[in-house]
């Protein structure tokens, strides 16, 4: 009410300065910048930096929240907003305390990481974009906006959009791959569905691109490790998802742990400062990530008021967890080491975001009752899911057309994620309720009907060692079999699937086998998975293997023994029927790989649009001495970035430009015939790629351009165009200058990053 009266006040200012009646149309930031203006006046330094500060939530309990630790601090002006509170009624609780009991009443903000849906659980973000479909990724996030804001909370820490070229690292699974084009598509599609045309409707929500900058490229692929690398890779390969997330008008960054140039991210001006705000145009706040400022003690920059200082002066707005901010900055500022402006600079884009909420205006705006009844885990919401999740299955090995399987006979179901409710949803799923996944066996049952016998046997543990099984298992419970032994689980399975027509074996990672902290260096199927399958394939019987994993795993023996293989990532709630709608073909697959699949862990770093070198080596050909290439493997991948097959066949036909030769800004159009040559109606994912042949710096092999995902009816043909102009051609030069360079170019097209048609063209300037 108090925030109502004073923006009405400041519209009557405006409208009568010196109290006559002047027609002055005022803009929405002028608007908010006048309210904010005379909010800020009243501000002690104190309470400025209290805006700063984003602590956990604590130990609130709905109703006493007053009297609490956190209670307290809010009172006293010492909280900004709140990280991982959900539910309506907490939440209001915390948000009464702020607006009717400090001395302001500056309302909170509440922020969670909503990163691939809410209660309704979407595919990891990894499988969500094998989908190729941007449509379908906003769809997802706006689902997840919906049901968050239905819960009290108005800012998701998402989209993750570090590029991840390095399988054994478990954050690989939370972005988009290893393609900054795929990347950028996805991170402007995440920003678009979680925020929506308008922040202060009560069901879009703040989102937060992270973790800036390079966190995905961490050595060795192991968590929190130092990332180094030259300033051409970065502008050219790493960066452009954050960019895209800036133009799609993302309200906040969040930094990394990693170092950038020998700064810890959290630290660097260059990157939050320079680049961020003065290149880019960011005009939202940035906030840490979890402790990231304290972690700077460590990285070796200082004590923490040295490192808190180096935050803000960097472009650091707010603190997580850390409580840097709120305990030295006050200090700094009377010892001249921060300026007041810095930290008024910091407050003011913390106010501008939450007056963009509209949380001035309604404090409550996101703690309405009725809407946490009627929005959260909807049917609709929940075929959505189910939608979805059929979209980001890839299919990998489909030897005599197996799949899809017919709904009749005994269909042995085994495999440690059979039946495993708690895996369904994948790692880091805040607000998933487990009891509502769908497990593989319950999907199928459903499916079959009374028309097949679905016969489940464990067969084996997700691991066997119980040490790592406790590691995988922090937010879950132990899976390892404590009665009986791998070898009996083993005899169990093989026992039931002799009795059947056909074996699908559910294997994989468990959920928390990828994720924060959950880097592998061996990135086999895990535990004794491998014997069952070899005991399985021992009946003589088909064997299918659907695969859960966050990550790309190494399955040259798999792809060697197995007749077919459909990798699933982790489909969220909805998992168990969506992969049941696959298996037996209600849904045709069209994933595709937006990150390359190693033979081995020694090919790793290993992605499609590598620089060619002085001495490559030939199509076709495994080992050349002086060439580039590995002795005991050859240097395909084996599966490589967008691959991904179909229970149809689609035949390419010759790629043709409309011109050989263009001039300046003209457009090139680059066409296909694409023809469905099986017996099923199926989607492709067409793919456009350009190598840029000679440079004033190396350039790429390829590069994904653009991409087409297009419905084709079993025997009919579709004609895809691509329309190419200078600003696809374009990278950042040895001035970091993005710009074209004329020359000859490659057109590629095709259904993956290895089988292309080709075309060449020649632009000029
Ligand atoms: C993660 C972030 C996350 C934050 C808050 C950190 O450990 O790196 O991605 O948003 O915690 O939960």
């Amino acid at each position: 009410m108090r925030y109502k009266l004073l923006l009405l006040a400041i519209v009557v200012v405006l409208i009568l300065p010196g109290g006559c009646l002047q027609k002055k149309e005022i803009t929405a930031d002028e608007e908010m910048n006048v309210f904010i203006n005379a909010l800020m006046k009243k501000m002690t330094p104190e309470e400025k930096i209290g805006q700063l500060n984003l602590p956990g939530s604590g130990d609130v309990i709905t109703g006493q929240t007053t009297n609490s630790d956190i209670g307290l601090r809010i009172k006293a002006g010492k909280v900004g907003g709140l990280l991982n509170i959900k539910s309506v009624d907490k939440i209001r609780d915390v948000q009464k305390v702020a607006v009717e009991e400090s001395r302001l009443g500056i309302p909170l903000i509440f922020g969670m990481d909503v990163i691939h849906g809410y209660q309704t659980t979407f595919p990891i973000p990894l499988g969500l974009a094998s989908s190729f479909d941007t449509d379908l990724i906003e769809q997802s996030a706006r689902v997840a906006a919906v049901e968050a804001s239905a819960d009290g909370i108005c800012w998701t820490f998402s989209p993750m959009v570090d590029i991840a070229r390095d399988p054994r690292w478990g954050r690989i699974a939370e972005g988009a791959g290893e393609d900054a084009y795929l990347s950028s598509r996805a991170a402007e599609a995440f920003v678009r569905g979680y925020q929506g045309d308008n922040l202060a409707k009560n069901n879009t929500i703040l989102a937060c691109v992270k973790h800036y900058a390079l966190y995905g490229a961490a050595e060795a692929g192991r968590d929190y490790n130092t990332t180094d690398m030259s300033r051409i890779r970065m502008f050219n390969e790493y960066l452009p998802p954050y960019q895209a997330a800036v133009n799609a008008g993302v309200g906040s960054v969040m930094t990394s742990f990693n170092e950038v140039d020998g700064i810890p991210a959290t630290g660097n001006r260059w990157l939050m400062t320079d680049v961020l705000r003065d290149q880019w145009g960011f005009r939202g706040f940035v906030v840490t990530d979890y402790t990231a400022i304290i972690e700077m003690i460590t990285h070796g920059m200082g004590d923490l008021q040295t490192v808190s200082a180096l935050a803000l002066k960097a472009g650091v707005d707010m603190d997580m967890i850390g409580e840097g901010f709120l305990t030295t900055l006050e200090r700094s500022l009377k010892e001249g080491k921060v300026t007041q402006a810095e930290i008024d600079k910091a407050c003011r884009r913390i106010l501008e975001a939450k007056y963009k909420l509209g949380l001035f205006e309604d404090p409550y705006r996101y703690c309405d009752p009725e809407r946490s009844r009627t929005d959260i885990a909807t049917e609709e919401h929940t075929r959505i899911a189910r939608e979805t999740a059929a979209q980001t299955f890839v299919l990998f090995k489909n030897e005599d057309q197996l799949l899809p399987l017919e709904k009749k006979g005994k269909i042995a179901l085994v495999g440690p994620l059979a039946d495993s409710r708690f895996n369904m949803a994948g790692m880091w799923s805040v607000a998933v309720d487990h009891d509502k996944s769908v497990t593989v066996l319950e999907g199928f049952k459903a499916a079959a009907g009374d028309r097949a016998d679905i016969c489940y046997a464990k067969g084996c543990n997700i691991v066997d060692d119980r040490d790592l099984d406790l590691w995988v298992s922090t937010w879950g419970i132990p899976t390892v079999d404590t009665v009986k032994t791998a070898d009996q689980l083993r005899k169990e399975a093989v026992a039931v699937a002799s009795k059947c027509d056909v074996i699908v074996a559910v294997m994989g990672e468990a959920a928390e086998m990828s994720g924060e902290s959950s880097c592998r260096s061996d990135i086999s199927l895990p535990g004794s998975q491998r014997q069952l399958l070899e005991a399985l394939l021992k009946t003589g019987k088909p064997v299918v293997m659907v695969l859960f994993t966050g990550r790309p795993l190494t399955l040259t023996w798999e792809q060697k023994h197995i007749p077919a293989i459909l990798n699933v990532w982790f489909g969220g709630t909805e998992a168990g029927n969506a992969i049941a709608d696959v298996v037996f073909g209600t849904v045709n697959p069209s994933g595709k790989l937006p990150v390359t699949f190693p033979r081995n862990v020694g090919q790793i770093p290993i992605f499609y649009n590598h620089k060619n070198t002085g001495r490559p080596l030939g199509e076709g050909e495994w080992y050349q001495k002086y060439r580039s290439s590995y002795l005991d493997v050859i240097n395909e991948p084996l599966y490589p970035f967008g691959f991904g097959l179909s229970y149809t066949r689609f035949g390419y036909g010759d790629l043709v430009l409309d011109h050989t030769q263009l001039k300046g800004n003209q457009i090139l159009t680059a066409t296909i015939e694409i023809i469905n040559t099986g017996t099923y109606d199926g989607e492709e994912v067409v793919q456009l790629y350009i190598r840029d042949m000679v440079g004033s710096i190396t350039r790429p092999v390829k590069e994904l351009k653009g991409f087409q995902k297009v419905f084709i009816k079993a025997g009919k043909t579709k004609t895809v165009t691509f329309k190419i102009t200078p600003d696809d051609l374009k990278f950042y030069n040895y001035d970091l200058v993005y710009d074209w360079e004329p020359g000859e170019f490659a057109i590629m097209v095709g259904g993956n990053s290895r089988d292309v048609e080709s075309a060449t063209v020649f632009w000029d300037k």
